[in-house]
């Protein structure tokens, strides 16, 4: 029986460089590979409402749209891809709505981890992707994948991206670290030693975070060149499955924490309840 790539699209475009980019990884992965394409747009996924249910009992949202539907999709996926439009200098908000419904992953660990992963931005402007390519990559590693690689695709119109010898060169790129885990690509600059993002943060005396996994160390040139070193943090999210499961345990605990400490929260907000009057929509 074949394998099934999955390509979740945050962009609203039918037929946008996203859903193409997607096309052309799975072109890259050769026969024996079924494409099943899951566009954000038609699973009507809601904003989290912080009710925290999904972390307990059965482990179910109670709202009922696609985000389960979702989440099955890709835990039946031998492999996926991730794929935001940049709006704005970022990914597109589609993306980071499915994303913020992430403590329901939680409930999916044992069929997520570890599945093969790429993420793709696309841009309509050269440079002007802002954060997209961490969103997406950030968007794969805490929904649990083994991330092989990742890129930026610039074009603007529909289709644009596709006429780019380079964007399809690094489309084939990643469909072959699809294929197979040592070809998983490495950014061509300093990377994070810890988890292989390539987005840092530099602070005063030296020191360095990465925002991908939050990690924290110093950088300093050597031989003219930029080298990070960076140390995991207190609460790694995503870099083993004890951190997850762990993660899971501590946030299930802050519910017994704001049952313990609710009288003092509540002296703290007492005097502000008040204050201010509420906007409302005419
Ligand atoms: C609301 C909006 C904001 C955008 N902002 C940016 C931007 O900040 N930087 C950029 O490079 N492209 C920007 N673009 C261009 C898109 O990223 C580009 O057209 C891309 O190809 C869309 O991907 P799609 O075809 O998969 O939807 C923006 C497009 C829209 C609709």
């Amino acid at each position: 029986m074949g394998k099934v790539l999955l390509g979740v699209s945050a962009s609203p475009r039918k037929n946008g460089n996203c859903e193409l980019m997607i096309k052309q990884i799975h072109a890259g992965m050769g026969a024996g590979w079924e494409l099943r394409l899951a566009r954000l747009s038609d699973f009507d996924i809601r904003p989290c409402q912080a009710c925290y249910q999904c972390l307990f009992g059965k482990m179910r949202c109670p709202q009922e749209d696609g985000l389960i539907a979702l989440l099955e999709e890709i835990s039946l996926a031998d492999a996926w891809i991730a794929a935001a439009p940049t709006y704005l200098l970022s990914a597109n908000a589609a993306l980071k709505k499915f994303l913020d419904r992430g403590l329901q992953f939680y409930a999916f660990v044992d069929r997520l981890w570890g599945k093969p992963a790429v993420a793709v931005a696309v841009a309509g402007i050269e440079g002007m992707e802002g954060s997209t390519k961490l969103n997406v990559e950030s968007f794969a590693k805490l929904a649990f994948a083994d991330l092989r690689g990742s890129d930026v695709f610039y074009g603007a119109l529909p289709g644009e991206t596709l006429l780019s010898p380079e964007n399809r060169q690094n489309a084939l790129r990643l469909a072959k670290s699809l294929l197979d885990a040592s070809a998983r690509i490495a950014p061509e600059g300093p990377v994070c030693p810890v988890c292989g993002g390539d987005t840092f943060r530099f602070q005063p005396g030296g020191r360095a975070r990465c925002m991908l996994c939050s990690g924290s160390g110093t950088y300093g040139w050597k031989d003219g060149r930029l080298e990070i070193d960076i140390r995991t943090g207190d609460h790694p999210l995503f870099l083993t499955r004890e951190d997850v499961i762990r993660h899971a345990e501590w946030l299930r605990g802050m519910k017994q924490q704001f049952l313990d400490r609710r009288k003092e929260l509540k002296e703290a907000v007492k005097d502000y309840l008040a204050v201010g009057t509420i906007v409302e929509r005419s």
